[in-house]
């Protein structure tokens, strides 16, 4: 059984209709791409699917459980987080107290209680663990101690992706995790995403823009345009679907 199920969702902003009646299955140890031109409803599918929205229309449903409209937070609790297209970090901070701030919000005890006290001895530790393991999982071991706001910016996205992972959640929900990153860049992050997976078996939904990275990491693809689905299907499918090509090229032209 599918793991994250939407059904006719649909948001709508003013007369816009930016998610029209979308339909999304994923499955349990999958990585979905969720592509299309700018605009096309992507981050707004992601908005409403985590809860950071409320749908307009349609349902989602979660591990069998109809999840439609909860908060963001309920949300995450149980399983299914997101990371945003503009990282959100603690600037100030470093690489492992940021980390170690999003297992305290987890583990539901704040941000002051994770920065300068713990409880017990015990959960510290477990939580210096659980921050050490999540930082050498995304390559981010031998930055611990950076500032964040000093970190590049491909490293932002990964300690970005690092605070989301922090509650171990079944399904992480990517918006363009490489965009704007160079060749390097974008290779090394797409084996931590497939390391995460390995190691961590997490589903994963995947909004980007390169497609070298989209072909690359995912089995199956849908395509967004005005917030329809316009295809749905392996990489190869995908690249060689007329309706595809043209919303693309229709995008570039309106563009130029
Ligand atoms: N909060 C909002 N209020 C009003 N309109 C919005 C809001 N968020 C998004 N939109 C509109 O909804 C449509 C879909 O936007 P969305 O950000 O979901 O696209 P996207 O596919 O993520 O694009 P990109 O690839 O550029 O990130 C756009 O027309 C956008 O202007
Ligand atoms: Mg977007």
């Amino acid at each position: 059984m599918a793991i994250l199920q939407v059904k006719g969702l649909t948001k709508e902003f003013g007369g816009l209709v930016a998610v029209d009646h979308l339909d999304l299955e994923i499955n349990k140890g999958e990585i979905l791409g969720l592509i299309g031109p700018n605009g096309a409803g992507k981050s707004t599918a992601f908005n409403v699917i985590s809860g950071y929205f409320k749908p307009s229309a349609g349902k989602v449903f979660f591990k069998g459980e109809d999840i439609t409209g909860l908060s963001i937070d309920k949300i995450a609790s149980k399983g299914l987080v997101r990371t945003f297209q503009h990282t959100l970090l603690y600037s100030d901070l470093t690489v492992r107290e940021n980390v170690l701030a999003g297992l305290h919000l987890h583990y539901k005890s704040g941000l002051f209680d994770a920065l300068f006290g713990f409880r017990t001895a015990h959960k510290r530790t477990e939580l210096e663990r659980r921050a050490t393991e999540l930082m050498e999982v995304l390559g981010l071991a031998t930055r611990s101690n950076e500032r964040s706001g000093d970190l590049p910016h491909g490293y932002q996205r990964l300690l970005g992706m690092a605070i989301a992972l922090s509650s171990n959640p079944d399904v992480i929900m990517l918006d363009e995790p490489v965009t704007g990153m160079n060749a390097e860049e974008t290779a090394s992050t797409m084996s931590m995403i497939r390391k995460m997976m390995q190691e961590m078996g997490t589903t994963v939904l995947l909004v980007e823009h390169n497609m070298k990275a989209v072909m690359g990491l995912c089995e199956r693809i849908i395509v967004l345009n005005y917030g329809k689905k316009i295809a749905e299907g392996s990489p190869k499918e995908i690249t060689q679907n007329i309706a595809v090509i043209e919303a693309y090229l229709g995008a570039k032209a309106n563009a130029t």
